[in-house]
């Protein structure tokens, strides 16, 4: 546990959180998350209204900005004796030191009654939520982030193809800014930054090379000669997207939606900006998984963690919640909304448009990976991700950025 998780905890006395009441009616719940965007909020409806309809209330406790923001909040929140009901992570490492804190709700008993290790596919993502052999979280999404998004209006302005993949989009680059487009939006945060590196690394760098940097932290492979082509690579995307001046993920999103970008690398969750804006797949936009080069997807995503609370009717409202957020019909209709993959197979996903059809089938195929919120501690994450910063912000050398990064891999945990 580090250091000041000890000091905060010895300090804490848990109390149930105000924003949560029981009563004759139903139980309100507070939940924490950041899903502020126009397709994050829709999203996020599906599961309000859900828990709404079994009688209890839905206290959204929505945080602006991204997850980044978001997270510290939680955290010291839950730390600081001022627990909500339950909220959002990523599955993966982010909660582990609440875990170990014993502050967040074991949720051994919802998970076999509800047989979640039959039908939580893949169970990597369950794995994500277990500690000692004990349930945490429940997953309610499978989120990849190697995708990018192609705005037909700007190919179309520019009197060109929608590119099909990668080399194809780099290609087509400088016919696009002729035509005063820009190539490649981006938002001004590490995290979106170190996605973008992410996807272009498992493109240029290759699956093998990208498995032992990621999930062996190999620091050799790191430093070699696939990675230097990676970075060279994105040391040239970082020219593409020079004058991206916009912060937000959804920003970007934006930008393509409305032809004033030619792409954007970022995650399936911008699905939800698409279809809020009515744009349809294949038609106003294109999305390629794995760049178009390598179809292959992690598995991030969502999970909602429980804190600790000492009244028992407040408890079990905690358990509904768990159980109805990865109940078949929630898990339908939040993940169309969300552009999310469901967490189990035994679903009727027909409704699902292009992009989402494209991400099923590569599940279906298990091309699928580990997140870095699975592989990286959070320190080593917010590590890699200040170096992205640093080096999409600046002139920093791809050589130079390598060498840094291969550091930071060596020393990862
Ligand atoms: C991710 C999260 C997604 C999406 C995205 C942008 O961390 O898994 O659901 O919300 O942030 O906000």
């Amino acid at each position: 546990m580090s250091k000041i998780i000890k000091t905060l905890v010895a300090g804490t006395a848990l109390t149930a959180a105000s924003a949560t009441i029981a009563s004759a009616e139903g139980v309100e719940l507070e939940v924490t998350h950041w899903w502020t965007s126009g397709g994050e909020a829709a999203a996020v409806s599906k599961f309000a209204d859900a828990w709404n309809a079994t009688g209890n209330t839905w206290v959204d406790g929505a945080i602006a900005g991204s997850g980044g923001t978001a997270r510290p909040i939680i955290i010291s929140r839950i730390l600081g004796g001022d627990p909500m009901a339950a909220t959002q992570l990523n599955h993966g490492r982010q909660a582990q030191e609440l875990i170990e804190a014993g502050l967040l709700l074991d949720l051994t008993d919802v998970a076999e009654a509800g047989g979640w290790s039959d039908i939580v596919n893949p169970s990597s993502l369950l794995g994500a939520c277990t500690l000692d052999g004990r349930i945490y979280c429940v997953p309610v999404n499978i989120h990849s982030a190697q995708w990018i998004w192609l705005s037909h209006d700007a190919y179309k302005n520019a009197g060109l193809d929608v590119p099909t993949n990668w080399h194809e989009f780099v290609a087509s680059s400088g016919d696009l800014k002729a035509a005063g487009t820009l190539p490649l939006a981006m938002g001004q945060q590490g995290w979106q930054q170190n996605i973008a590196f992410g996807a272009v690394t498992l493109a240029v760098a290759g699956l093998d090379a990208w498995t032992e940097v990621n999930v062996n932290k190999n620091a050799d492979v790191a430093r070699g000669p696939e990675y230097t082509a990676a970075f060279e690579a994105v040391a040239a995307s970082r020219a593409l997207a020079a004058e991206s001046n916009v912060q937000d993920w959804n920003q970007a999103t934006n930008m393509v939606i409305t032809g004033k970008a030619g792409a954007q690398i970022m995650g399936d969750w911008a699905q939800g900006e698409f279809a809020v804006a009515k744009a349809v797949e294949g038609q106003d936009y294109s999305c390629l998984p794995g760049l178009g080069l390598n179809a292959v997807l992690d598995t991030g995503g969502d999970a909602f963690y429980f804190p600790v609370n000492d009244d028992p009717e407040i408890t079990a409202a905690q358990k509904e919640l768990a159980a109805l957020l990865i109940s078949p019909e929630v898990q339908v209709s939040f993940n169309l909304a969300k552009g999310s993959l469901p967490v189990r197979g035994d679903i009727d996903m027909s409704a699902a448009n292009g992009c989402m059809q494209k991400g099923l089938g590569i599940l279906a195929e298990g091309g699928v990976l580990p997140s870095g919120d699975i592989s990286f501690s959070q320190d080593t994450t917010l590590q890699i991700e200040d170096l992205m910063a640093q080096f999409w912000s600046s002139d920093m050398s791809a050589t130079d950025a390598q060498a840094a990064y291969a550091k930071l891999i060596e020393d990862a945990d």
